[in-house]
């Protein structure tokens, strides 16, 4: 009688596994029905004449810097170092580098212009290159030095540049790839560079830290590698290393010859040689730069990562013939509505239907907090939840925004935020007035602690704005993005350069006597404002991934949400994988 329990059990078992087949075989034929989010219908009309034709010309200005900091940039260190560099020092460029190394020129480039204008002078893409890009068809983040800046020496702002490489490293899960060609420290400014918490020694805190979270370090020395600059590749998992080109040592020739008095080559003390026969620092000894690239793919080629199409070829074939399905406006619209002041703000849903895949759009709370939209799109086959301001974060449009962001985590959808805030506080002049705006603080604080615990990829693109508390729940720089890029009409600042006057309380000490003398240090706090909220001004200072131009925008954004899919793929492979061993 047990066996034939047993029997009609393990029947039972072999009918129940042949029907999930024939199921799950079914539902591999069946087609996702095609998105029917509604259109948004918003062509260009004659009453938005005035306002879009006053922002083009701004954004014409804006192109014009845009395209002077770009040529200014792709100089590197200039003419007599980019000859010393190649010619006495037979190295490539930084750029011909990750020709070598990537896939394709169509990498995303981070923070290119970081390091412009700063106290202590231009220091070009603060002397290093940093991005994402596919190697073997895998995104892997890269940092590589740029020597014909300085002898590629570390300045504060190129450690903060590595650094926020490596954060994005972190967040996207993304191989990282060092191509090393470092002097070290700038010594001048050695005090901003050394002993704080989130300065250099912080990269090599990273690389341990990203090893031990399984985020792959792969190290090209493709130049010298001084004092810190030697303990990148000496922490990577794996490093190349270029004959004749490469060198690495704590202190160099000259150093040596002053405490021995000994006279050393540095192919001697530290090359290529050297590491990979000797001291074992590096794994992989490279003839000449060719090589050693063609070694750092193969190198990543071993990680053992999951591609999209390894893991779901159907998916990624339908996301391709998705990124056909383009907006009905053209890009070039969206010069006329990046707002060249608050004031110009056209209805946010215009440049939504210029970003959105087919201009679809399935609005969430259509009617409720209508100055902020919050809805759903596809943008080249991707699905994110937008969220961008039409107007000011007021009481009800931040409670809808909490909603919304909740509804994203839960669904684990990726947020795009369209940040266009309000260019300066609300005033209180009643009683009325100051109800509000407590019920409205008390919205917006709920909404920045919905966007930060959001445990979803999140995207932020200035496109106006962004000025004060709102521009905190409009997930700011402090609220960790994973990527966070500015339109080059964007203005950043606490208020707006004009909005001064409201903020100067009459009674405070500080403030001059003579109507006079108020009214000059208003219109000198107006201009400095006015100075430091552009766009250019923000990213030389990396509080930003970049300036992007807003017909590149759904370029950028299929770039960042093919990167952050990356990570889901390698999240779902592990969590088979477990799940697998469970069984
Ligand atoms: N701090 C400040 N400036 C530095 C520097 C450093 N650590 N290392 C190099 N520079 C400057 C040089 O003064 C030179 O400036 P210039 O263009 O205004 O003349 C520029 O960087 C290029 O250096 P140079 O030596 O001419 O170029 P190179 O290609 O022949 O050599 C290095 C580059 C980095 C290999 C070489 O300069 C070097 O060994 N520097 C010392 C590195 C060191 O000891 N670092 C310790 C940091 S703790």
């Amino acid at each position: 009688m047990y066996r034939s329990i047993a029997r009609t059990t393990a029947a039972a078992a072999a009918h129940q596994r042949r029907f999930l087949r024939h199921a799950s075989a079914a539902a591999g034929r069946r087609r996702a029905p095609p998105s029917a989010f509604p259109v948004l219908d918003l062509p260009l009309r004659d009453i938005h004449k005035h306002v879009y034709d006053a922002n083009l010309r701004n954004s014409n200005d804006c192109h014009e810097k845009y395209l002077e900091l770009n040529e200014k940039v792709t100089k590197g260190g200039g003419e007599r170092a980019v000859a010393r560099h190649t010619r006495r020092n037979g190295k490539l460029l930084a750029k011909d580098r990750l020709r070598l190394l990537l896939d394709d020129d169509d990498f995303l480039e981070l923070s290119r212009f970081a390091g412009l204008g700063l106290p202590y002078g231009d220091i070009p893409s603060a002397g290093c290159l940093t991005g994402v890009g596919r190697i073997n068809g895998l995104w892997c983040a890269f940092i590589a030095n740029d020597a014909t800046v300085k002898g590629g020496t570390a300045y504060p702002i190129t450690v903060k540049k590595q650094l926020r490489a490596q954060e994005v490293a972190i967040h996207n899960r993304l191989p990282c790839v060092y191509l090393v060609d470092s002097g070290g420290a700038f010594l001048p400014l050695q005090s901003e560079i050394f002993p704080d918490k989130n300065q250099g020694g912080r990269t090599f805190y990273n690389e341990a830290i990203m090893s031990a979270m399984k985020i792959p370090q792969v190290s090209v020395v493709c130049g010298s590698c001084t004092a810190g600059g030697a303990y990148i590749p000496t922490m990577a998992e794996e490093a190349v290393m270029v004959h004749r080109i490469g060198t690495m040592f704590l202190g160099g020739p000259p150093l040596v010859k002053a405490a021995t008095g000994e006279e050393v080559t540095p192919e001697e003390l530290g090359g290529a040689r050297l590491h990979a026969e000797a001291s074992g620092c590096v794994d992989h000894f490279a003839r000449e730069e060719e090589e050693a690239f063609a070694c750092a793919r193969n190198v990543i080629s071993t990680l053992n990562f999951a591609l999209p199409e390894d893991v779901d070829e159907d998916e990624e074939t339908t996301r391709k013939r998705k990124e056909d399905e383009k907006p009905l406006y053209g890009s070039e619209e969206l010069l006329g509505l990046a707002p060249k002041s608050y004031n110009y703000s056209l209805d946010v849903k215009m440049v939504i239907s210029r970003l959105a895949d087919g201009s679809r759009f399935q609005e969430f709370k259509a009617l409720f907090g209508t100055t902020l939209i919050t809805g759903f799109a596809k943008i080249c086959g991707h699905l994110v939840g937008i969220v961008a301001n039409n107007g000011e974060l007021s009481y009800p449009a931040a409670l809808k925004g909490s909603h919304f962001v909740q509804l994203c985590d839960q669904r684990d959808i990726p947020l795009l935020f369209l940040q266009n805030t309000a260019p300066s506080a609300a005033c209180t002049r009643s009683v009325a007035q100051a109800e509000m705006n407590s019920n409205r603080l008390k919205a917006q604080g709920s909404m920045m602690s919905a966007v930060a615990c959001a445990s979803v990829p999140k995207i932020t693109v200035v496109i106006g704005g962004c000025h004060g508390a709102d521009s905190y729940a409009m997930c700011g720089r402090s609220f960790d993005p994973n990527f966070l890029f500015l339109w080059p009409n964007a203005r950043v600042s606490v208020t707006a350069a004009g909005h001064v006057g409201s903020l100067l309380h009459p009674d405070t000490a500080e403030l001059p006597q003579e109507e006079e003398d108020r009214n000059k240090m208003e219109h000198d706090l107006n201009r400095t404002l006015e100075k430091e909220s552009s766009a250019f001004f923000s990213s030389a200072r990396l509080w930003d991934d970049g300036v992007i131009l807003p017909q590149d925008t759904r370029r950028v954004l299929r770039d960042c949400l093919e990167i952050i899919k990356q990570q889901q793929y390698q999240l779902s492979t592990h969590k088979l994988q477990s799940a697998l061993l469970r069984i």
